[in-house]
């Protein structure tokens, strides 16, 4: 791989022994790929979470947090002092949510660690956003950008709405791209591997979030890690709908890009995002594959007595959370049950202040932050059905908690949270 002089210099040590190590580390990462260059960046989203058991062990030995973050963010055995990070950087999702973690049946010990680990790591220049959509809260980066992303919702959303480019990044490859502000140049970072592999003729009037959810599924599950352009399309999606669609392509398949002429930045036309004289394959959506979506998601669910709701994955927008308000307001869930809402922290500021978390608390629900029962395998004692909004929770939560889960609409989960029973279907 070929390296510019800076480069060079890190490789050397000359910039000390945190970008040598991350150079390093970035070096076996680009040849293994076949990346002919690094590509500098100054936009990662990476994680010096605590809260995972095997990073825990590390963070209470002597070092601590330095040597944590030497074994698991730069792959080194040496225990190397935290440096400023280079390139601007947030924090993905977390393990626990340290303002809930007694509601999620977590330890003290374990949302003391975190807590000092964000004090150390966001002395050091990490961003404390703590979700899985960080361009829901700051973090946009524009068209073109070159990005080190992890978190397959939030990777395909920055490639396909923002138009920004990134590959799925890993916590080694994001921690040594922000002490370097470098990351190999390969796959979604070249122009020429962003072209639709595959058009997905849109024949069903996909229109609300249910829909938009049940869309990605079916296209992940068929075009896999390839790269769809869905035309056809008639009603124009918004940030939600785009981050449910993203999300459940990368759950039922490895999708990282999506076009959508009318809807996404490089679709300025089907010739602006194909390769001249390469044919698509091509397939149709209409009500059968629907069926097939929504029969594949709820194919694990029988039980109609839930236990546990679950909305917000991906983290829910303020809009979201009013929503669910709405539907709560002046109710009171079910005994039997608990209901957990996710959102980024700072949206949830927003919602103590607009009122939204006060209704929800009133009907016996939750407001959370920092997590999700996928990520932090959190879930209230004794879980075995599941109700939630979101395919990827659904595809996940299965094998993660060993639960049943029923995939429907935000309605459709009020209700259950409501009567302690799943009276959803497809209509
Ligand atoms: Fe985010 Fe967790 Fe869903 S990381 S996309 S809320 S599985």
């Amino acid at each position: 791989m070929l390296l510019d002089n800076e480069e060079k210099a890190m490789l050397d040590g000359a910039h000390g022994t945190a970008k040598r190590k991350a150079m390093e580390l970035l070096v076996k990462y680009g040849n293994a790929l076949g990346a002919e260059k690094l590509i500098k960046t100054d936009n990662v989203v990476g994680t010096v979470g605590m809260a995972t058991p095997f990073v825990r062990d590390y963070a209470l030995k002597p070092g601590g947090l330095d040597a944590a973050f030497s074994e698991f963010n730069l792959d080194s055995d040496e225990t190397i002092e935290t440096p400023e990070f280079e390139a601007f950087t947030c924090q993905v999702i977390h393990g626990i949510d340290t303002e809930h973690w007694e509601q999620q049946g977590g330890a003290k010990e374990v949302a003391d660690l975190q807590k000092r680990g964000e004090a150390h790591f966001g002395r050091r220049g990490v961003n404390m956003m703590g979700t899985c959509t960080p361009y829901q809260v700051g973090n946009v980066p524009v068209m073109g950008q070159h990005c080190a992303w992890m978190e397959s919702s939030a990777v395909v959303y920055c490639n396909s709405v923002l138009g920004a480019r990134t590959n799925t990044e890993g916590r080694e490859s994001t921690g040594a791209a922000s002490v370097t502000a470098r990351i190999p140049y390969w796959g979604l970072h070249i122009p020429e591997n962003r072209s639709a592999t595959h058009r997905i003729d849109v024949e069903f009037d996909v229109d609300d979030m249910m829909d938009w959810g049940l869309l990605g599924y079916w296209v992940g599950h068929v075009v896999q890690d390839d790269i769809p352009l869905l035309a056809g399309v008639k009603s124009q999606p918004n940030m939600m709908k785009l981050k449910h669609f993203g999300a459940a392509a990368a759950s039922s398949g490895g999708v990282e890009l999506f076009h959508i002429p009318g809807a996404t930045p490089e679709a300025t036309s089907i010739e602006a995002i194909t390769r001249p004289g390469r044919a698509l394959a091509t397939l149709k959506y209409g009500a059968k594959e629907r069926r097939e979506a929504y029969d594949m998601l709820n194919a694990g669910a029988h039980e109609k007595k839930v236990d546990f709701i679950m909305l917000g994955c991906p983290h829910d927008s303020i809009e979201q959370i009013r929503r669910a308000a709405q539907l709560l307001d002046g109710k009171h869930i079910d005994p039997s049950v608990q209901l957990w809402i996710f959102t980024p922290r700072s949206i949830k500021s927003v919602a103590d202040r607009s009122g939204y978390t006060k209704i929800i608390r009133d009907a016996g629900a939750w407001l959370m932050s920092d997590t999700c029962p996928a990520i932090g395998r959190v879930a209230p004692k004794g879980t075995k059905v599941v109700a939630t909004d979101s395919a990827k929770q659904s595809h996940y939560l299965p094998a993660i908690l060993g639960v049943e889960a029923w995939f429907g609409s935000i309605e459709e989960c009020v209700d259950a949270a409501l009567t302690g029973r799943w009276n959803g279907g497809l209509k």
